[in-house]
């Protein structure tokens, strides 16, 4: 609830993305915003009014001069009880109007009367958004302190492809927290998350992999950037797509993840919980192996950087107040993982078990133990969201108690 008790005061103006401005306002309510909207006249050409009111469970506000609004709800009161104003579709028209500080209906003069942070998502078609005219007015609202989240670059409505789509609603909420957030109990502090597994190659078309999917430690990156810690996430070659809120390094080898951690120090806690492939190839083929009758050739693999030992392992201020590791165990996991953790010099460990059967490598759903200096605590099955939140929340109160 990144928003709770936040007042969004959102103007829908008119163009086609305004359907993405209800979804936007779900998105909103969901993490605990109270949403009011303004529909221009332009707007109501796209959504209803009905449609908009049904989801903000509010009043939707339309004219300005309407007597009976006016008397319950000025357009100053409109914009004084709001935290933020959100204009979304943001059309080339409002823009223009905003640039030049005319006001001759509700959205913009709720818009001139504001004191509030104002994030825009633009959305027009792409020669209208290259324009000179709006190119400047773009300027000189930017310059005037106005936020401003997109447009997206691809196919658009009107049938050209280019800059001009308005930004997702996931990727507005994530704006609109930027900007509002309620600071969280990370608020200040600085993660590096590993996810995902390594690919090793072999030669330009094969690699060594392993069945790591990556979502434990995406869920993990995204928890604690929502408690605000300032969060890199260093992933291997995963499906999944990038989390917003945070910033993401896509690395392929183990060498290369080392690479991308030291470079994000430094942090305040680092969790490693990507499978890292242990070996690569001595030497990687520069052209494809080919076969050569029927005799299969011989690999020969050394031994990769172990990341968690090595970032554990630095001293003083270089490591990380807290190291949390992850062991895959497939037997005596607690024994093995509690051995694990003083072997790799880490805080914490997180073992699961990842035999055949149990669907965790690759699932959605974990059953861990925390092994800590004090011991081994079972956390039963769930969703690795949940096991994710779980810890973050742990971390969120071991550096608070640290920093005591
Ligand atoms: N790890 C790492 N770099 C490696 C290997 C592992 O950072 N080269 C990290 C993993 O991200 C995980 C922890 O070490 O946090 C344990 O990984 P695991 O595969 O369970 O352990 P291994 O060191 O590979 O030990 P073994 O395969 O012998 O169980």
């Amino acid at each position: 609830m990144a928003l709770r008790g936040k007042r969004v005061l959102l103007i829908i103006g008119g163009g086609i993305a305004a359907y993405k401005a209800l979804d936007l306002i779900r998105r909103l309510k969901e993490r605990g915003a109270k949403v009011r909207a303004i529909l221009t006249r332009g707007g109501t050409e796209f959504v209803t009014p009905l449609s908009v009111g049904a989801l903000t469970e509010d009043t939707v506000y339309g004219e300005l001069f309407n007597l009976t609004d006016e008397a319950a709800m000025g357009h100053i009161q409109l914009s004084r009880d709001a935290d933020l104003i959100v204009v979304a579709p943001a059309t080339a028209d409002l823009m223009a109007k905003m640039a030049g500080g005319i006001a001759n209906d509700l959205a913009t003069t709720a818009l001139l009367a504001t004191d509030k942070p104002v994030l825009l998502a633009p959305s027009m078609n792409v020669r209208m958004w290259e324009h000179k005219a709006t190119q400047r007015n773009l300027t000189m609202l930017q310059a005037d302190g106005i936020h401003v989240v997109g447009p997206n670059e691809g196919d658009m409505a009107c049938g050209e492809f280019g800059f001009g789509r308005m930004a997702e609603p996931l990727e507005i909420v994530a704006a609109v927290e930027s900007i509002v957030q309620i600071p969280g109990p990370l608020a200040g502090t600085r993660a590096l998350v590993t996810a995902g597994p390594t690919h090793e190659p072999l030669d330009p078309v094969r690699y060594l992999a392993n069945r790591s999917s990556g979502k434990q430690g995406y869920a993990i990156a995204e928890a604690l950037a929502r408690l605000g810690a300032e969060t890199t996430l260093v992933a291997g070659p995963t499906r999944l797509e990038d989390p917003l809120g945070l910033e993401i390094l896509h690395v392929e080898t183990a060498q290369q993840m080392l690479a991308a951690c030291e470079s994000a120090l430094p942090a305040d806690v680092a969790i490693f919980a990507a499978a890292v492939a242990d070996w690569r190839a001595d030497a990687r083929a520069n052209t494809k192996i080919k076969k050569s009758g029927t005799d299969a050739p011989a690999l020969k693999l050394v031994q990769n950087p172990d990341i968690l030992a090595t970032i554990a392992g630095l001293d003083g201020t270089q490591r990380p107040k807290l190291v949390v590791g992850f062991a895959a165990e497939t037997d005596n996991v607690i024994e093995n993982a509690t051995q694990k953790r003083t072997r790799k010099g880490c805080d914490w460990l997180v073992a699961n078990d990842v035999s055949d059967g149990t669907g965790i490598m690759g699932g959605d759903e974990n059953e861990v133990h925390l092994i800590t200096a004090s011991g081994a605590e079972h956390w039963p099955r769930t969703r690795k969201t949940d096991v994710a939140a779980r810890l973050a929340t742990m971390v969120a109160t071991h550096l608070k108690g640290a920093a005591a």
